[in-house]
């Protein structure tokens, strides 16, 4: 790809990007041109099979761990070393970058690396998260936050999917049971190129996303049950609907997000319905709820005015409510002096550059714990993710993976021309 101003004077091959991404995106291809790879299905073994592949052939040192993240690590230089990664696995309607991008241009910053012969002080490492998407399996970004310390493998292992599989036999069914111990290894700084799959960076028209931090994220889920009977006999004053409460829970949710502005995002993502009949007031019904803000307490008010609108209901209705919890992160704020290190990179490349928070989920903010992070977006083609549509123009996806590449460069104590050691300079203290 032409280059005019500022271009780095090592750059990764856009094409050869491409080529891997399309290639990973033909596992699971899915009507659209997205991917079904929910996490430990045969989809995603093939995809790790051919990641994997990948790794062999650029000579790094693999190792797969307790839950099944894959780790690939150029031995070089001393240290721990600079890691970047994602993941691979999808929703069932998902798009072909969400996290296979910064997987897959991982390694392209490394295969430039070894072309251009360069030669950080520090190893780097690729990662591919087991489970980020917690659609199959809760919660999401399992991999990452086992590998940090903040789940026991016992724990992971045994949790049960929406389709009764436990975690531990599908990772043993596909292979992907590995012997290295988790907590895994302290990087000494994680980047994660992704997608923003928001509307913001389009709609500013930027380029590259400094990102801040990940909004918390509260999953719940919410049996509620009723008196089943018929449809056509029982008069409405008479009925224990939980299809109507579940109805006015979806509403309210619209509602109080609307209400509270800012950050707060609310989904009814999953309702089923039993037994599903139309002429059948139903038994019960089961319903996901995802909240999300970038503020702690205004979360746990969102929470709150959640569960007291649900009592309400309930006993308006005569209707039975249980809960689950799935998911529950804190918002993370991610490290300043790795973030200005992505602005001022993405700047040196002559990008037009933003801070902004992260509304999805990611890895990074699992491994946020263990040492200094921070991410780079990209744009979203109007915002669609999880979704085949999904979308970044190919500029976008190239210019996403040379900032990673410098931005590793630098952590790993090379400066951005690529070409002198000139030990750490994150700025950050190990
Ligand atoms: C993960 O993709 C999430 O944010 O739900
Ligand atoms: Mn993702
Ligand atoms: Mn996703």
């Amino acid at each position: 790809m032409p280059r005019t101003t500022n271009a780095p004077i090592v750059s990764v091959d856009g094409d050869r990007l491409m080529a891997s991404l399309m290639n990973l995106a033909r596992i699971g291809e899915i009507d659209g041109g997205g991917c079904a790879r929910l996490a430990l299905t045969e989809e995603d073994r093939a995809g790790r099979d051919l990641v994997l592949g990948w790794m062999h052939e650029l000579g790094l040192e693999v190792t797969v761990d307790v839950i099944g993240n894959v780790i690939g690590t150029w031995n070089v230089g001393v240290g721990a070393p600079v890691m970047t990664g994602s993941h691979i696995d999808t929703v069932r309607t998902g798009g072909k970058y969400d996290g296979n991008l910064g997987v897959l241009a991982g390694l392209e910053v490394i295969r430039t690396c070894q072309q251009a012969g360069l030669v950080p002080t520090r190893p780097l490492a690729v990662a591919f998260f087991t489970n980020e998407e917690g659609s199959r399996f809760a919660p999401d970004m399992m991999g990452s936050l086992v590998y940090a310390g903040g789940m026991s493998t016992e724990t992971a292992l045994d949790v049960v999917g929406i389709d009764g599989a436990r975690v531990g036999d599908e990772l043993e069914r596909i292979g992907y049971n590995g012997a290295s111990p988790c907590p895994g290894i302290a990087p000494h700084a994680f980047v994660e190129l992704h997608i923003e799959q928001g509307p913001v960076l389009e709609q500013e028209g930027i380029t590259i996303g400094a990102v801040t931090g990940v909004q918390g994220i509260s999953w719940r889920e919410l049996v509620l049950r009723g008196q089943s009977n018929h449809a056509g006999t029982t008069p409405m004053s008479l009925r224990r609907d939980p299809g109507y409460v579940a109805a006015e829970v979806t509403a309210f949710l619209r509602r109080l997000a609307r209400e509270m502005g800012g950050h707060q995002v609310c989904t009814v993502g999953r309702v089923e319905f039993h037994p599903n009949l139309v002429n059948v007031v139903p038994a019960s019904v089961a319903m996901t709820l995802d909240v999300r803000n970038t503020d702690e307490a205004l979360l746990v008010a969102a929470e709150n005015a959640i569960t007291a609108e649900v009592e309400r209901l309930c006993a308006a209705e005569h209707v039975e409510a249980s809960w689950r919890r799935l998911t529950r992160f804190e918002p993370v704020v991610f490290d300043r002096a790795v973030i200005d290190l992505v602005a001022g990179v993405a700047r040196e490349q002559g990008h037009s550059v933003m801070e902004l928070p992260s509304g999805a989920g990611h890895d990074a903010q699992m491994i946020a714990r263990m040492c200094p992070t921070a991410m780079i977006f990209v744009q979203s083609h109007r915002g669609i993710s999880h979704n085949p549509a999904e979308h970044t123009d190919r500029d976008d996806l190239i210019a996403g993976a040379d900032v990673l590449l410098h931005v590793m460069l630098r952590l790993a104590g090379l400066d951005p021309s690529g070409n002198r050691a000139s030990g750490d300079s994150d700025g950050t203290t190990r």
